[in-house]
């Protein structure tokens, strides 16, 4: 099941969406505890969405969300600047996702697109943006799915040694999303 969780009731859910986000990013425990300090400012920003995928049991399984991505942002600005001049309609209206991640041991079973097929669902923006890391992944392999494509590549953001790429799709999604008809898996995804 894909349920929104107004903000709220986002403070007592966080402890959970974080151990994913380490668990599924590999990365040290104490970015958990800051990246919820991001998310609770993220929470007062334009169009906020927060969407988690629970199983059977109520246990999240992942999470992703977004807000509008508008100018004065950091990451906004950033971008605006590494896609230069041409792509500049890509950010007027777009939905910033600002992170997606599944628990490691429930990848490959969809768990990730449905969360994002969700967050996507109705909003009124024009485009969806991300920046990923430079790689041949189950990440990438999704976001060309559902029709994602290069806004920049190789982009390196201060802070990080890592090379991005910035993708944006259109809105709405190509494609059906129908990628529940059976729960083989029971789940209990809709
Ligand atoms: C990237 C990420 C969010 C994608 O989520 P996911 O649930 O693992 O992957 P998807 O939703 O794309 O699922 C795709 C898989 O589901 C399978 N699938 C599709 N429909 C299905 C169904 N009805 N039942 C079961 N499996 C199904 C597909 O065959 C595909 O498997 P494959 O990738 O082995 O070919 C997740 O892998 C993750 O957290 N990765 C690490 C963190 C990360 O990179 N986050 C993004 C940073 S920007």
């Amino acid at each position: 099941m894909i349920i929104d969780v107004p903000p709220f009731d986002l403070p007592s859910r966080l402890d959970e969406a974080m151990a994913i986000y380490v668990a599924a990013m590999n990365y040290h425990p104490g970015s958990g505890r800051q990246r919820a300090d991001h998310v609770l400012r993220h929470m007062e920003l334009q169009a906020f969405r927060f969407r988690i995928a629970l199983d059977a049991d109520g246990r999240m399984l992942g999470f992703g969300y977004g807000y509008t991505s508008l100018p004065g942002q950091w990451w906004h600005d950033l971008v605006r600047k590494a896609v230069g001049r041409g792509y500049g309609e890509w950010l007027d209206s777009a939905f910033e996702l600002s992170e997606l991640h599944v628990l490691p041991a429930e990848q490959g079973r969809a768990v990730g697109e449905r969360i994002l097929r969700s967050l996507a669902e109705g909003l009124p923006h024009h485009t969806m943006l991300l920046s990923t890391p430079e790689g041949d992944n189950r990440a990438w392999r999704l976001y060309r799915r559902l029709g994602f494509v290069d806004l920049a590549r190789h982009h390196l953001f201060p802070g990080d040694h890592r090379p991005f790429g910035v993708l944006g799709a259109r809105l709405p999604f190509a494609g059906s999303g129908d990628v529940d008809e059976s729960d083989p898996l029971g789940l209990g995804l809709r």
